[in-house]
């Protein structure tokens, strides 16, 4: 019997390949190559699954181009890369890779925090610049973490587990705003109290954005915003890129509307919005809050196990679409 074709768009772990070899006639991408988007739709085009790392656009353009594809299977929690409508309109099963990476994603979104409050990388970059010669009372004076009021936009898993870190480990008054309010009994679990978006923005001494992009999220957080904020307060985006205003939050930190920000992920990323890179007070990452090597194993096994789920055995792990 002829094994299924499917696609694997970006370099992943040898493992992962070597699982899906077994049911499927893989054409990989181990070289890593950023493929054209010309070069994406005439390689789907004979295959009946793909797997996507996220900076695939799946739309009815490339619909068009592959007649026989069934599936696409993300390795990431987020999907806004998928135009999920015209997947289900095709018949095409979208899935993602929840849960695998939620600690792991929270633990990076309060690392990023605590290194944004206490100043970690400015004041690293001032040492190995050999600009330290003396001890002073406002040297890298940040803000405090226990005991601050600490904001959530997007009270999903990931919202949910900073929520936890921040009420159980640091003392944290913890409010959230989200699409809609959590039941009692997740919000007595993280300790968190829902509020309005601009009682949140008024309050935060620490605001960490996790909510899923959107057109109704995009650019949630630009200058109307941050100028709601106080001026001690730090922002901290471990959800998406152009859900916060780039060129506007550089201003902002250039201007000192608010103290500092860490920020993970981009509007066009890889590039990084000019501004940004020469304001001292942020913190920039290259969009790896879920990379730990598990985790990141996890993300794998649990896409290819879509795609055979699916392919295979006629029932996918963590569809995102109704079938
Ligand atoms: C996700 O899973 O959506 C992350 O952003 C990708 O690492």
């Amino acid at each position: 019997m002829t094994k299924p074709r499917i696609l694997v768009a970006r370099a992943v772990f040898p493992e992962t390949i070597a699982l899906l070899e077994q049911h499927f006639e893989v054409e990989h991408n181990q070289a890593d190559e950023i493929w054209s988007r010309a070069d994406l739709l005439a390689r789907i085009r004979d295959k009946a699954g793909a797997f996507t790392t996220g900076g695939e656009r799946i739309d009815a353009e490339l619909l068009a181009a592959a007649p026989g594809l069934r599936i696409c299977a993300n390795m990431a929690v987020g999907y806004n890369n998928f135009d999920v409508p015209a997947m289900t309109q095709r018949g095409v099963l979208a899935t993602n890779t929840p849960d695998v990476l939620t600690e792991t994603t929270a633990d990076f979104g309060f690392a990023l925090l605590m290194a944004t409050a206490r100043r970690i990388s400015e004041s690293e970059h001032f040492l190995r610049a050999g600009k330290w010669n003396k001890w002073a009372y406002d040297m890298f004076a940040g803000s405090d973490i226990h005991g601050s009021t600490l904001g959530i936009l997007g009270m999903g898993r990931i919202g949910r587990g900073i929520a936890r870190r921040g009420a159980h480990g640091f003392g944290m008054n913890v409010i959230y705003h989200n699409r809609s309010r959590l039941a009692p009994d997740l919000e007595a679990a993280c300790k968190a109290r829902y509020v309005a978006k601009e009682e949140m923005l008024k309050t935060a001494d620490h605001l960490v954005l996790v909510l899923p992009y959107s057109k109704e999220s995009h650019h949630a957080i630009g200058a109307a915003e941050l100028k709601q904020m106080k001026a001690t307060a730090t922002l901290v985006n471990i959800a998406r890129g152009g859900i916060v205003d780039d060129g506007a939050l550089a201003q902002a930190l250039r201007d000192k509307t608010i103290a500092a920000a860490g920020i993970d992920v981009f509007e066009g990323e890889p590039k990084v919005h000019p501004d940004l890179l020469t304001v001292p007070n942020v913190v920039l990452t290259p969009h790896i809050a879920s990379a730990t090597v598990p985790t990141r194993m996890a993300m794998a096994k649990l896409a290819a196990d879509n795609l055979v789920g699916f392919l295979v055995n006629g029932k996918p792990v963590t569809p995102i679409n109704p079938e």
